[in-house]
């Protein structure tokens, strides 16, 4: 790994910060380089990609992408003679030099030992004559079937179950197993792609489709993109489906499946307006149109922001738009995440935490305050949860990830623990003086990659000075570098959970009869509360009472499911068992069944039921969740 930092200033100026990290590191003694990332071994003080141009054919009978990459490289040392790429699980057949636009000089290239967190660098001796300071390096290749960052998903399991479907999910350090480049957030590119996919199926891409072909599929099933705006490499994304596509406003839109298609419209119709707050609280949306591309439910997030096409699960689509709050999310990444990046994977929490600040900020204004404070209460709930569970030092917002698989660090703490601490600063500074150092923020680093130290160095020299003694560097130190919640945190209250909480209390107390909750009134959150507040033993008869009411086992909502197989597992009531395994085989989304198998296997007999159905559920979950449960399931 020889990635430096490109700042050496920061070095100095910010060890202190770094020591103070490592008093709380599980890991190795020595300080962490702020900026450095760990996770990619390109040397960027010696080389940098600045464009790709793709040219790749989709085969689903072989389940590989095969075709070239070419790669735009400037040469940052002078002396530099060995370009070093990530590569995860691809077969490398040919590597070139392009000379000028008639030759292709073959370059001797060399594949490193494979690193299961890492894979495995893709080293190309570039000739010394090499154009300066750019020149390009085509690369010829196909991926493996079991890329990290791909899903082949079977016609069965779609939403049509007529044609298969293909989806990428480069974060964090994916990219590498479908594209061979430099997989580091602090690297920014453009790209161009052209695309071959079966003719009867759409590709689309984080990118501007260049033909339009007015809506309809390519008669020769090839599509073209481009991507003028310099993004970090896990940014790049396909999907290949049967696609169609709905308009929900001027600039906005979804693809999905035609028999979701008109839903998922329906769900997402806000999004126009989202962007419409975003702009006058954060600055102009830079990306262009903003669709969404509903993918099939083995997706293994919530949703991915991927630029001008967010990827979202279809698990959101409730049918009452009450978990919209992740299409805020996706959008809010247009300015904190891909606009100003994380420099290295510990600094995700600059992405992730002013994500759901900038969110919370979106879902006020489009749904009011009431909700709001529920879906900010909800969070808290789930990160003490997690700080319940977690050692210390994965509780801090700049987490040292060294030899550490990023996907395996995914917690609530660069979310959630984030977004209070940007909340914080709006208690001490005001809310809309806060919005506004977050606008010139984005202004200030827009198309940038930045670190820890940078966003507190900016902090220190523009919102600071606003409020002198209005926050101090230890309590800026704490919320960083310390685990747990600083005790002077501003936590989020709701009026209606109160409400919940008390009708809960009465019924389980034998006040209530099931049939007197006021649940008439209650949305999705007052119903994850209510199910999330039950105490841990409820007895068999009280379940069933409620679930005869209310029919929490067959919900379709997926997150009140969540909440009620959790109680179920805890309780071991039977009647929710073929419902728990209809879940756990028909959806992928890690956030909602991880948890489901970590409490199955703390009995016996739970561990029983989680072997029995993750061996059937396996092979049709995404290889970022396999990678997860495969630890947990034993
Ligand atoms: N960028 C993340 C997903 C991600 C993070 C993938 C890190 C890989 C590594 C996305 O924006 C996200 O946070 N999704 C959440 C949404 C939720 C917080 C509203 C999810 O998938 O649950
Ligand atoms: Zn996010």
């Amino acid at each position: 790994m020889g990635a430096s930092p490109d700042n050496s200033g920061m070095k100095t100026l910010f060890a202190a910060l770094a020591l103070g990290a490592s008093v709380v590191s599980a890991a190795p003694a020595d300080p962490i380089v702020p900026g450095r990332d760990y996770h990619s071994y390109a040397d960027v003080s010696a080389f940098r990609v600045k464009h790709l141009d793709l040219d790749v054919e989709a085969s689903f009978a072989d389940k590989r992408l095969s075709g070239v990459a070419d790669l735009t490289v400037t040469r940052v040392a002078a002396d530099a003679t060995q370009l070093t790429l990530d590569t995860r699980d691809l077969g490398i057949r040919q590597v070139w030099w392009r000379k000028d636009a008639a030759t292709l000089v073959p370059l001797r290239f060399q594949l490193g030992a494979r690193d299961s967190m890492l894979g495995s660098p893709l080293h190309i001796e570039v000739p010394a004559e090499a154009g300066r300071p750019e020149f390009t390096v085509r690369i010829s290749y196909q991926t493996r079937p079991q890329a990290s960052g791909l899903q082949w998903v079977d016609a069965a399991l779609t939403a049509g179950k007529t044609h298969p479907f293909l989806f990428t999910q480069s974060q964090a350090i994916h990219a590498r197993s479908w594209i061979p480049l430099q997989d580091s957030p602090q690297v920014r590119l453009t790209y161009n792609a052209t695309v071959h996919v079966p003719k009867d199926m759409r590709a689309v891409m984080s990118a501007q489709p260049l033909d339009d072909n007015n809506g309809a599929l390519a008669a020769d099933g090839v599509y073209r993109f481009e991507m003028p705006q310099a993004i970090p490499s896990y940014l790049i994304a396909l999907g290949v489906g049967k696609l169609e596509f709905r308009a929900t406003g001027p600039r906005t839109g979804v693809y999905a499946e035609s028999s979701i298609v008109d839903a998922a419209a329906r769900e997402f119709s806000e999004t126009e307006q989202m962007i419409q707050v975003s702009e006058k609280l954060f600055g102009p949306y830079r990306w262009g149109r903003y669709d969404l591309l509903i993918l099939p439910p083995s997706f293994p997030f919530g949703g991915m922001e991927n630029p001008r096409l967010s990827f979202i699960t279809p698990t959101v689509i409730a049918g009452d738009r009450s978990l919209t709050a992740l299409i805020a999310h996706e959008l809010a990444h247009s300015w904190s995440g891909n606009l100003v990046t994380n420099a290295t994977w510990r600094d995700l929490w600059l992405n992730e935490g002013f994500t759901v600040y900038l969110q919370g900020r979106i879902m006020r204004a489009v749904y009011g305050d009431a909700r709001e404070a529920m879906e900010e209460t909800l969070d808290l709930a789930t990160l003490r949860g997690e700080l319940a569970e977690l050692p210390p030092h994965d509780q801090v917002l700049a987490i040292d990830l060294r030899n550490r698989d990023p996907d395996d660090a995914f917690t609530q703490v660069p979310y959630i623990k984030g977004a209070l601490f940007v909340s914080w600063l709006g208690s001490r500074f005001g809310v809309e003086p806060v919005d506004q150092f977050l606008h010139d923020y984005f202004d200030h680093f827009q198309f940038q990659s930045i670190a820890t130290e940078q966003f507190r160095a900016y902090l220190e020299a523009n919102l600071l000075p606003r409020k002198p003694g209005a926050v101090t560097a230890r309590e800026l130190d704490e919320w960083m570098l310390a685990p747990g919640l600083p005790k002077y945190a501003v936590l989020p209250h709701s009026d209606a959970f109160e409400l919940v909480d008390s009708a809960r209390r009465d019924w389980l107390a034998g006040k209530l009869p099931v049939s007197g909750l006021p649940a008439k009134q209650w949305t999705t959150h007052e119903w994850v509360h209510f199910v999330d507040g039950l105490p841990k033993q409820v007895p068999a008869a009280k379940l069933a009472e409620l679930d005869a009411a209310y029919q929490l086992t067959a919900t379709g909502n997926s997150e009140v499911a969540f909440s009620w197989l959790r109680v179920a597992i805890r309780n071991e009531y039977a009647p929710a068992w073929p419902r728990l395994d209809s879940y756990l085989t028909s959806i992928g989304r890690r956030k909602l069944i991880k948890p489901l198998y970590e409490d199955l296997m703390k009995t016996p007999a739970g561990a029983e039921r989680a072997r029995a159905i993750y061996a059937r559920a396996r092979a049709n979950y995404h290889p970022i969740a396999v990678n997860t449960l495969d630890a947990i399931v034993r």
